[in-house]
């Protein structure tokens, strides 16, 4: 009966139907041009399909024997770890493969609050809030705090989620420029006319693994009476003496407010994302966080997986002594063959050659030695500062990082980046 009445309707609809398809043909060469534009760009960007599990060591579909990888942001190597794993299965056993709902309706389970909980007293602070992932963290935080009396003063290198994110919201927008503190102190002082001020930074900034002063920020906050936000996804779960963050290494754990940061790279690299901080705030954020009120319940195996791996970092730092060890060896040896190697200390280790052809020459060479890194040019990088990111995990044994130096030296002299 149902079917009936459908086609009915459909064939009755077929005029309309024409129009809608010479719409959707306008559609197809308005794209084809775009998609045109950024190949003639040289933006394109095209995807290599793993046939593997994540790891240092993979499978990539069209390359013949394994790959070892480095550029992933698998910095702890929990992506694979057995009991992470285990965990997630467990979980998926017993909750399900999903809750089909919103957190508010009926998408509320017992390990989503116990997640929560546990990533509050991580990062010692009084509550947290999940999302699908930290994209979610950051559009849904800014719009539910900020009002038009407020103002938000943000680096100008931020992560895109934070910008969209705050261009979401109806504060006042200052932008200073990349960890410039003076900067950022003008900015506060026009900014005092605001009810709200809030400094928003990357704790880690994932282009050049460098580190947002977090010290100096912290400060000028204080004198400003400004409140702190920081993204740690590059930072959580093995910045600082236990891996806590950013704002653990620099010892200002307790200056800073807010904390967004991401299941889907330290923490077993699934997916998820998370505000942590003030009780009143997470509260807030659970009656007007759009991300979270309109978007399904993080899937029982992925809360699973994110539970277990912090477990694994609060019983023991040894995870993360092993990521930081092998960055060290990494980018002394590096260093010491010639490159220039960006940042400090962080396993994002940036391989600085400036020319965009030579490190995508160099990156296509890597990888014919068995190598997976990448080169990011403009407009991903300022122009002139192309590089190959390097990212280490804790997994790489010394051999791997070794073999990775190895080649990238020889791949250096053939292009002559080296002498
Ligand atoms: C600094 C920063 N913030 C936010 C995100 C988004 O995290 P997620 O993958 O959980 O959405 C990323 C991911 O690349 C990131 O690097």
């Amino acid at each position: 009966m149902w079917a009936v009445g459908f086609w009915r309707a459909a064939l009755s609809r077929a005029p309309c139907g024409c129009r809608s398809q010479s719409a959707v043909a306008q559609l197809r060469g308005i794209l084809e041009g775009e998609l045109e534009g950024i190949r003639a760009a040289g933006t394109w960007k095209s995807e290599r399909i793993i046939t593997s599990r994540q790891g240092p060591h993979i499978h990539v579909d069209g390359v013949s024997g394994g790959i070892l990888n480095f550029c992933a942001n698998n910095y702890l190597g929990l992506s694979s770890h057995p009991e992470v794993i285990q965990a997630g299965l467990r979980a998926l056993e017993e909750f399900g493969a999903g809750l089909s709902s919103v957190r508010f309706i009926c998408g509320t389970q017992s390990i989503h609050k116990s997640l929560e909980a546990k990533i509050a007293r991580f990062h010692q602070r009084e509550d947290a809030i999940l999302y699908p992932s930290c994209f979610d963290a950051n559009a849904g935080l800014f719009e539910a705090l900020l009002t038009p009396e407020d103002a938000v003063l943000s680096d100008e290198l931020n992560h895109a989620s934070i910008i969209d994110g705050i261009r979401l919201c109806k504060a006042h927008k200052y932008r200073y420029s990349h960890l410039d503190m003076a900067d950022l102190e003008a900015k506060l002082q026009e900014a005092q006319k605001h009810r709200l001020r809030l400094v928003a930074t990357d704790g880690a900034f994932s282009m050049d693994g460098d580190i947002a002063p977090l010290q100096d920020i912290c400060r000028l906050a204080s004198q400003y009476g400004a409140l702190v936000f920081v993204d740690e996804c590059h930072a959580t779960g093995f910045l600082g003496p236990t891996g806590r963050g950013t704002d653990e290494l620099l010892g200002v754990m307790d200056q800073v407010t807010i904390v967004n940061s991401t299941l889907g790279k330290a923490l077993g690299g699934a997916s998820g994302g998370y505000t942590t901080g003030p009780g009143p705030l997470v509260s807030l954020l659970r009656q007007r966080a759009r991300p979270y009120l309109f978007s399904n319940s993080l899937p029982p195996a992925v809360v699973g997986c994110a539970s277990k791996a912090l477990d694994l970092l609060m019983e023991s730092n040894t995870i993360v002594q092993s990521m930081a060890a092998k960055t060290q060896r990494f980018r002394t040896k590096m260093e010491a063959a010639g490159f220039t190697i960006s940042g400090a200390s962080h396993p994002i280790c940036p391989v600085m050659l400036g020319d965009a052809r030579l490190a995508s020459c160099m990156a296509d060479d890597m990888l014919k030695r068995g190598i997976f890194v990448i080169g990011f040019s403009y407009p991903v990088v300022p122009k002139g500062k192309a590089r190959i990111r390097v990212q280490i995990s804790a997994v790489h044994s010394e051999e791997d990082i070794d073999r990775c130096v190895e080649a990238f030296v020889e791949v250096g002299r053939l292009h002559k980046a080296l002498p």
